[in-house]
């Protein structure tokens, strides 16, 4: 028996008459790096979209721990660990590393603003607590940036910026994280880093289950443990790198998109 930690039955979403994902099944497993594929359009986003509460099915479940997750709300699918980044940058700029990290978390703080006017000193505690826990998150990501916590974020490079928002991801030591095309803007070079970085926290954070969408195939060979393709909202294929290359459907997807 496979260790799915979410299960997907049936899944559909529907925007109007467009079907972006159609009758979805498949399962993310304990602790594996799964590459979800698929040329532009094919629902890739929207599948993280469901699965973070953002959108809600029209049919189907997804199963977390024995819960089904569609029509719980963002913040209760972020509290129960599940945390992404988006396709596109979403860093405020003139805020430093740790404002944007841990903005990461604002969803966990115990500490409302009303409570942070009246009691200073237990804010003290909770702020000071949250410095040592970005450091040590950082520490395990990207320790040259430690150094640099309090510098705003717009005097960073692109891979630090997306390193940053991987981090704030982290923040909430989620169980699941979902990354939907983090090389987007980089070269193949910074690429290549961050994807080291994200081996290397798998390695570090037990059991994190990854989903990397991203259209790199070299990334994908190297980082991914097993891939699913998703064509017009279906699944087309799922296997390991080479499977899933060696598909006829696959291929079709890929040079149809080309051609047109
Ligand atoms: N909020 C929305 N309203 C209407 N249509 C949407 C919405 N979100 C996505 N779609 C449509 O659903 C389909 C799937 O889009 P999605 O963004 O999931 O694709 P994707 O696989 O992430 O593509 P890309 O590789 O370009 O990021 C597309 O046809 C898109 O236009
Ligand atoms: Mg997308």
């Amino acid at each position: 028996m496979s260790d799915a930690m979410i299960q997907v039955r049936d899944l559909t979403m529907r925007f109007g008459g467009l079907t972006a994902l159609d009758n979805l099944q498949l399962e993310i497993r304990r602790g594996e790096i799964l590459g979800l594929l698929g040329p532009n359009g094919s629902g890739k986003t929207t599948f993280f979209n469901v699965l973070t509460g953002l959108y809600k099915a029209s049919a189907g479940t997804i199963t977390y721990d024995g819960n089904n997750v569609i029509g719980k709300t963002p913040q209760q699918i972020y509290r129960s660990g599940v945390a992404r980044t988006f396709q596109r940058s979403r860093l405020s700029l003139p805020l430093t590393v740790f404002d944007n990290i841990v903005i990461g978390d604002y969803q966990n703080m115990r500490h409302g603003l009303v409570f942070n006017l009246f009691r200073r000193k237990a804010f003290r505690a909770e702020y000071e607590r949250y410095v040592e826990s970005v450091r040590e998150l950082l520490g395990i990501f990207s320790p040259p940036l430690v150094a640099r916590l309090f510098e705003p974020v717009e005097t960073f490079t692109m891979i630090d910026r997306r390193r940053i928002e991987v981090c704030r991801a982290l923040m909430s030591r989620p169980r699941l994280l979902l990354l939907d095309e983090p090389s987007a803007g980089m070269t193949h070079d910074e690429t290549h880093e961050l994807m080291d970085d994200i081996l290397q926290v798998r390695g570090k954070l037990q059991d994190l289950s990854v989903v990397l969408i991203e259209h790199e195939m070299n990334v994908i060979e190297r980082i991914t443990d097993r891939c699913i393709v998703l064509n017009y909202g279906k699944k087309i294929a799922e296997g390991t790198y080479a499977e899933i290359t060696a598909d006829p459907d696959v291929q079709t997807a890929y040079l149809g998109e080309e051609a047109a």
